[in-house]
């Protein structure tokens, strides 16, 4: 999670960049099956798609499915997301319109996908901007998370990350990824043969990176082997161990698996919550006013404060 818990847009809405994202749902949007079944998983956030998993014949009926799933789904608190299709193609201006004009008062964020620099935010902004004035929404509540998800976009990530303050989260998206750069792999999530290493190392980084610059959260993308949950655990855990926030979930096999993943362990949480309680004490008047202090045999200071903050604010989100 991230240090802030919100970004005042110039017209005064507030996104909420602290929503938990742990899990990640991808809904068809043009299957009203998946729809209600989705509303009943644990997942943190659940997205209903418009771009790759709805096919460019049932692109247009979908978005009235969605606005109706919306406005009627009990969605228990989950965040609802609707993921338009990207600029390049004549869909997303109707997209956003149908949604948003539709069910703007159901929904918390608007994905937008293949994001290649910051003028396709801005370009999303307005257009929220408008719907929300023309239709009497708080101007600015509706947030975007931006996927990254081909090379120009990767190369622009800091303007990305920096184009409006509607901005809650940076998501990377491997398979169109793994096309835009030509890697020699059909596998998403796994390692591509022949290179002894993490591929994915300098990606992920890179986008975590301008995320935490500027306070947005970061969220891994899809693994495609659905019926390997052991695969997903492990390209699961590596995201979390650098830090990212979340990753997607594509079946409800996946959705524990990331909660318990992007959750920290009970124990860590405990240690998280001592080095706090520990830090208050010696830093105080009665603790004797020091900078630094041993628990057992591990010295703590200030710096260890911030990161037992991160496990705990994780774990208390989490409710450990
Ligand atoms: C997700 O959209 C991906 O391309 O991986
Ligand atoms: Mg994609």
């Amino acid at each position: 999670m991230t240090g802030s818990s919100g970004a005042s847009g110039p017209s005064g809405g507030t996104v909420n960049r602290l929503r938990p994202r742990r899990s990640c749902l991808a809904v068809p949007g043009s299957n009203p099956r998946f729809l209600e079944k989705a509303q009943g998983l644990p997942a943190d956030q659940v997205f209903l798609d418009l771009e790759d998993a709805c096919a460019p014949l049932a692109k247009e009926g979908a978005r009235h499915t969605i606005v109706e799933a919306l406005n009627e789904g009990d969605w228990g608190g989950k965040t609802r997301v609707v993921r338009v299709n990207d600029w390049t193609t004549h869909w997303t201006y109707r997209d956003v319109i149908t949604v948003v004009e539709g069910a703007g008062q159901n929904l918390d964020c608007v994905m937008l996908p293949k994001v290649q620099d910051a003028q396709q935010v801005h370009a999303l902004d307005l257009l929220l901007t408008q719907i929300e004035k023309t239709v009497g929404l708080q101007v600015g509540r509706i947030g975007i998370e931006a996927q990254l998800e081909n090379a120009r976009g990767l190369v622009n990530v800091d303007e990305i990350a920096a184009a409006s303050p509607r901005l809650e989260a940076l998501i990377f998206g491997p398979a169109d990824f793994m096309a835009s750069i030509n890697m020699k792999t059909l596998v998403v999530g796994e390692q591509p043969p022949g290179y002894p290493a993490d591929a994915y190392h300098y990606i992920l980084m890179r986008i975590l990176m301008a995320a935490r610059a500027h306070d947005l959260q970061a969220i891994d993308g899809p693994y495609l082997q659905i019926r390997n949950v052991d695969g997903y655990r492990e390209v699961a855990r590596r995201a979390a161990a650098l830090g990212f926030d979340g990753k997607w979930v594509l079946h409800p096999g996946q959705v524990e698996a990331s909660n318990e993943i992007f959750s920290p362990s009970q124990e860590d949480y405990d240690h998280a919550e001592l080095i706090l309680d520990a830090y208050e004490y010696f830093t105080s008047e009665a603790g004797g006013r020091k900078g630094s202090a041993m628990i057992g045999d591990e010295m703590i200071d200030e710096a260890s404060r911030k990161m037992a903050l991160v496990v705990a604010g994780k774990g208390r989100a989490a409710g450990l």
